[in-house]
């Protein structure tokens, strides 16, 4: 009886050590995937208001508003380890007061299983796109930036960025609101 109880427990531990075994291989079988893939980006408008700003101390900041295209087949990024990603567009500007500023105007999470390949045509950004001054209006250079987290089964991924980025101009001339 003794030696019954005390075999399952070495089965049992032994199973545990096996598959913890097998979830490391798995993690390195994954580990030097690339995970980067083409992207397609283009701003099909941009405008840019000056807005009351509630939350800042100066009265008024600026509000940029795009309307953008995305194209991204990321259907290969999907292996056995891949359980979601989390993909985020980001705008990156510098201004005369902040040498570089990274704002996240998009995101959305794939799900294993789901389409993946996006092709989004005249997309609004999702989130407020503030500059804590007037740095959006006339800037020269903002440039756009698919990025994704993959939420792995086993072990940890880093943030991959695509290959393929759009850099456009905000106007110079501000859009007239009632706000
Ligand atoms: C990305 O595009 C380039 C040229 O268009 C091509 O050579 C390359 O294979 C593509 N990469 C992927 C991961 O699709
Ligand atoms: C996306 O990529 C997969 C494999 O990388 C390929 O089989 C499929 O045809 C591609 N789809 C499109 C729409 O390009
Ligand atoms: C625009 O900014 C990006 C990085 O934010 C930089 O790589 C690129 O060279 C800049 N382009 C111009 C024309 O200044």
């Amino acid at each position: 009886m003794h030696s019954l109880l005390s075999r399952g427990n070495a089965i049992l531990a032994y199973t545990l050590s096996v598959l913890a075994c097998l979830t490391f291989l798995c993690f390195l079988s994954t580990l030097f995937v690339d995970y980067r893939t083409n992207s397609t980006i283009n701003t099909v408008k941009v405008i840019v208001k000056s807005v009351p700003d509630f939350s800042a101390s100066r009265e008024r900041s600026d509000l940029g508003f795009l309307i953008f295209d995305l194209q991204a087949n990321l259907t290969h990024l999907f292996n056995w380890n891949v359980k979601q990603l989390f993909l985020y567009l980001t705008a990156e500007y510098s201004t005369p007061n902040n040498i570089l500023s990274q704002v996240v105007i998009w995101d959305k999470i794939i799900l294993r299983g789901e389409n993946a390949v996006l092709d989004f045509k005249s997309m609004n950004t999702k989130y407020y796109f503030w500059d804590d001054g007037n740095g959006l209006k006339g800037n020269q250079n903002v440039t756009l930036t698919l990025s994704w987290n993959i939420i792995p089964n086993a072990g940890l991924l880093p943030s991959i960025f695509a290959i393929g980025h759009h850099s456009f101009q905000f106007p110079s001339d501000y859009v007239q609101s009632r706000v």
